[in-house]
């Protein structure tokens, strides 16, 4: 078994990143005594500028992102830690896998709809190859279980198809399928401002996420103005439906803390959302800032941030050399 995943460098690494994809790969690369050879993590860049980016605030967030994976408990004896533009098999298995994609393929993604809006043609060709390039951040590595998001899934089950095609055609068995690997309660955090959107580091107001970076004050302020509802909260989850604020503050105060909804609904059902945002702070407040403070003693570190980079990327490189060797063999490239 071999794990890859990966986040886009942003500024505000959040609570949805934390809950939804960093927290559930410790578990799993504690759980199985990862080594570097067999659990890799990379901060993807070069999905990153699929949009358009500052270069200042890119290369900021790019270490950024590495001091969360670390802060958030990786361990880099244990786990490749990386840039994704810093091993170029990336770019060049995703230009070959991209020759092997159909469009259709491409213009069914829900991300690039989204993202690409009514006016398609005035998007990046990077923003429509992006599932091609996810494809070769998995299949360089012949990884087998991939951890992320709900909205992630359908790119993984593409990166499958995109890998089943390229056995057939070149050479059977070749890549492994991919697994997608959906993990714990929170893996859809959603705004603290409408429970039916997505927590996101692109939403324009601050107070709908949580921040790896926020201290104390600012997580209590962030919750005490978090959307509700005006009933009392309800002790099962049946009782959650069309309540998407209440479902997802009872999520995250479960998810925080380890536990599922049915751990905490009994705990908290029939009770006023006040009570209740109280403790959600307070859980907040114990598990939030440490991660913050341990990010910002890596970042004021940066010579071991980058050690920590470089030994992943030559770790990754080393793994990643021999795939793309046999892909080029096998297509006529060498
Ligand atoms: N597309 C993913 C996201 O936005 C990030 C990502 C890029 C990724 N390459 C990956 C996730 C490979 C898992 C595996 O969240």
């Amino acid at each position: 078994m071999t794990i890859l995943s990966g986040i886009q460098p942003t500024s505000n690494i959040h609570l949805g990143n934390y809950l939804g994809a960093i927290r559930n790969w410790v578990s799993l690369s504690r759980a199985q005594n990862a080594t570097p050879q067999n659990s890799l993590f990379c901060v993807v860049d070069l999905h990153a500028i699929t949009v358009a980016q500052d270069p200042a605030k890119l290369r900021q967030a790019v270490l950024e992102a590495a001091a969360a994976y670390l802060a958030c408990g990786l361990d880099p004896a244990h786990n490749s830690i990386f840039v994704q533009s810093h091993v170029s098999g990336h770019a060049e298995l995703g230009w070959i896998l991209g020759c092997q994609t159909p469009l259709g393929w491409l213009y069914r993604m829900t991300q690039f709809k989204d993202k690409a809006g009514k006016d398609r043609d005035n998007s990046g060709l990077g923003l429509l190859a992006y599932p091609a390039l996810m494809a070769a951040d998995i299949l360089l590595y012949k990884a087998t279980q991939v951890p992320v998001g709900e909205d992630q899934k359908q790119h993984v089950e593409l990166t499958r198809d995109i890998a089943g095609a390229f056995n057939h055609q070149f050479g059977e068995n070749f890549f492994p399928l991919p697994e997608p690997l959906m993990m714990g309660e929170a893996t859809r955090v959603m705004s603290l401002r409408d429970g039916t959107k997505k927590m996101s580091k692109s939403d324009a107001s601050d107070q709908s996420r949580l921040n790896l970076l926020d201290d104390a004050d600012t997580i209590a302020d962030k919750i005490k103005r978090a959307k509700t509802d005006p009933d009392a909260l309800p002790s099962d989850a049946a009782g959650l439906a069309n309540r998407p604020e209440a479902r997802n503050l009872l999520t995250i105060y479960a998810a925080v803390q380890g536990k599922s909804l049915a751990d905490v609904l009994p705990e908290v059902g029939g009770g006023q959302f006040s009570g209740f945002k109280a403790k959600l702070t307070a859980a907040l407040v114990d598990h939030l800032p440490p991660i913050g403070q341990r990010m910002q003693q890596l970042l004021a570190d940066k010579a071991y941030l980058q050690q920590v980079l470089t030994t992943g990327a030559a770790n990754a490189n080393a793994i990643a050399k021999p795939t793309l060797q046999g892909v080029m063999e096998l297509m006529g490239l060498r």
